[in-house]
């Protein structure tokens, strides 16, 4: 196995990401953790060290124990981890500065011509001989320490890929694994073809890993979880139920603002084809009748995430001895809250999650799903047997339909969202569109126009149709259905939803729209 030692740069998830890309099995620990006797019990086959905000011009800034260099495996150093190799082995840094521009500071694309001479690392990787590698550094290596020759060059970095080749030492100042070196995949293929590796493991060693680490946390204590029916708290859900079988008991809140079926779909499947103990929580009465003549977007949101609260705090304290809350915390939303908490951000919704519970109820977190991306953990249910139709579902809001119908909620108003929403869904899946899209849904405005149907008037709702294409969610642009699509979806809606007598395709972006309505 390959360890990364950490050095907490913000993207060290990601080398994690590429290698098990690769198939290759790695862990990361913090620098701290890292010690002669954690290495010797470890036993790494490869190092790489991550990047990192100090600077080693610092006393007493981070480094790995000495030994690391003498367990004769490969290494791997990137940018602050480059740096630790120099300093350590003979070499010099300079430069001192922590972040910000000025000197030889670089910060964004960049690109490296090679040198003359061949390294295996870079089989395969310059294209018309430069490449284009994304860089953040203050510091850089001033001189390089026995044994290192340099193997490309940018113009303010110029030991930009060193390697000390008999000691399979490598060590580049810019980082392989994001998106903005478009060929970092690369490197790291030929660091763990050089390292032995063989590339056999995959999603179904990370499932049993996974469930040793659940079993390891747990022991013999029970643990509750929130399911939603989305994706990540139901891959969560079913991995855990995997490894402590009953000690898992679900809670499935019902709002009364889900979709059609679905309330059914999600606690069917659960019961049915899993067996995990489930409870489903009917609190329609409750939630419909405090939203009841609520129309500002934000005291819906309030209302609905205090009551989903309360609600789950009454369920899960019926359940003896819970000393653990589930959650589908995935690898995106950590890093988010590490990188922009605290930072001067304005509110423009209050997002609905159940953040806050772990300490009102004193439970501790099991979060399986906390090193994955979105697609991996799509990988992962379908190693679990869940559906793809499951796996594939479109992103859902926690408040539901209330943030769909603008204005007042009301239940006649609800209904005829749900029937829309089936219409404009179904269309879009024969259409074979599904997968295409982001996410897309049906909002019933509050608002009623004049038709004419057969030979009468009618007073009916306008609905308007969204979708749109996204990675995160966090900018969105509309999807250019063709106007057949549109007019077919527009004629099929009419028809088959009683009280909907007009249609709207909403061509906003986010921003400046967000993606739902309010
Ligand atoms: P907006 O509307 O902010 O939505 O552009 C971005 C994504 O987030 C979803 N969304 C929510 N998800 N709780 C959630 O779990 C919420 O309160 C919430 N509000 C919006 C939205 O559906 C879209 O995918």
């Amino acid at each position: 196995r390959l360890l990364i030692v950490d050095f907490g740069s913000q993207v060290t998830q990601l080398i994690a990401r590429r290698l098990r890309e690769l198939n290759i099995y790695c862990e990361i620990h913090p620098y701290q953790n890292v010690s002669d006797a954690f290495l010797k019990e470890f036993a790494p086959k490869a190092m790489i060290f991550s990047g990192g905000p100090d600077t080693v011009t610092r006393e007493g800034s981070p480094r790995p124990p000495e030994s690391a260099y003498k367990l004769g495996v490969p290494i791997l150093g990137i940018c602050y981890g480059q740096q630790v190799m120099m300093q350590d082995l003979g070499g010099k840094v300079e430069g001192g500065k922590i972040s910000g521009g000025g000197g030889t500071a670089e910060f964004g694309r960049a690109f490296v011509t090679p040198t003359d001479e061949k390294l295996g690392l870079l089989d395969d990787w310059f294209a018309d001989d430069k490449e284009q590698v994304w860089m953040s550094h203050g510091d850089h290596v001033s001189e390089l320490a026995p044994g290192f020759r340099v193997f490309g060059t940018s113009p303010n970095a110029p030991y930009a890929i060193t390697a000390d080749t008999d000691r399979n030492f490598y060590a580049v100042q810019f980082h392989p694994e994001v998106h903005h070196t478009p060929n970092g995949k690369k490197l790291y293929e030929n660091f763990i073809r050089a390292a032995g590796f063989t590339g056999d493991w995959t999603m179904g060693a990370y499932r049993e890993e996974a469930i040793r680490k659940i079993r390891d946390q747990v022991g013999d204590k029970q643990v509750i979880c929130g399911l939603s029916g989305g994706v990540d708290s139901s891959v969560a859900a079913v991995l855990i139920h995997e490894a402590i079988g009953d000690q898992l008991t679900c809670v499935f809140v019902d709002h009364g603002l889900l979709r059609q079926n679905e309330a059914d779909e999600v606690v069917g499947m659960f019961r049915d084809n899993y067996n995990i103990p489930l409870i489903h929580a009917d609190e329609s009465e409750l939630f419909l009748g405090e939203l009841n003549g609520v129309s500002e977007p934000e005291i819906k949101r309030k209302i609905i995430g205090r009551l989903f609260i309360d609600v789950f705090q009454k369920h899960a304290n019926a359940i003896e001895g819970a000393e653990f809350l589930a959650q589908g915390t995935l690898y995106p939303d950590v890093i988010e809250s590490v990188s922009f908490s605290g930072g001067p951000s304005v509110t423009i919704k209050s997002h609905h999650n159940v953040g806050g519970l772990p300490e009102k109820m004193g439970l501790k977190l099991v979060e399986p799903l906390r090193e994955l991306f979105k697609d991996e953990v799509r990988a992962l249910g379908r190693e679990l047997g869940l559906p793809d139709s499951f796996i594939g579902r479109h992103p859902f809001p926690g408040p539901g339909l209330a943030i769909r119908c603008p204005g007042e909620i009301t239940r006649e108003k609800l209904e005829i969202l749900r029937k829309a929403d089936a219409v404009y869904i179904d269309q879009i899946r024969k259409h074979g569109l599904y997968d295409d899209i982001w996410q897309a849904f049906v909002a019933v405005l509050p608002v009623r126009t004049v038709g004419v149907m057969g030979d009468g008037r009618t007073y009916d709702f306008a609905c308007a149709l969204r979708a749109v294409t996204s990675v995160d969610g966090m900018t969105a642009d509309y999807y250019p259905f063709s106007h057949e699509f549109l007019g077919e979806t527009a004629t099929r809606i009419i028809n088959e939803v009683q009280g909907i007598n007009r249609v709207t395709y909403d061509i906003t972006s986010k921003p400046p729209g967000t993606i739902e309505w309010e």
